[in-house]
């Protein structure tokens, strides 16, 4: 669970709103930002990048989430998303964030920064499959 204060989670969520306005969607028009919080404090932000070949585009959740690994973060405390319509993550991103941090904070934002619904990544996806499955 998050030690986050209020300040620190609404200035998680601005910076998601933010990354959303760097989306590249001009397939969906459905801008997505994340931000993502480290236990080391790092915060890393992410956009959904479509691509004329559609499956091939990502997710925000999913950027943010690479980058942060990449850079040698696996520990994670929060995640905002951030949507025009506080829509919740998809079932892929679920999935990656599962496998890093089953009791992530998960703030959910419409575009203007209100904080639609706050759950974690287990409340998300119940049952996931984990390196846990895999003995690791
Ligand atoms: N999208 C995300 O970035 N995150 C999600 O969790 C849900 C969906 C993106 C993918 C695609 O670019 C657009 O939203 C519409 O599905």
């Amino acid at each position: 669970m998050t030690t986050l204060n209020d300040q620190e989670r609404q200035f998680l969520i601005d910076l998601a709103v933010e990354a959303s306005r760097r989306a590249y969607a001009p397939y969906s028009n459905y801008p997505v930002g994340a931000a993502l919080r480290t236990k080391s404090g790092r915060v890393f932000t992410g956009c959904n990048v479509e691509n004329a070949a559609y499956p091939t585009g990502i997710c925000a959740e999913r950027v943010a989430i690479f980058k942060a690994v990449s850079e040698g973060e696996r520990e994670f405390e929060a995640v905002a998303v951030a949507t025009n319509n506080g829509g919740t993550p998809c079932g892929s991103c679920r999935q990656v964030m599962a496998e890093f941090a089953l009791d992530m904070v998960v703030l959910i934002s419409d575009g203007q920064g209100h904080l639609k619904q706050e759950t974690t990544v287990a409340d998300l996806l119940p049952g996931a499959f984990t390196p846990k499955d895999l003995g690791k």
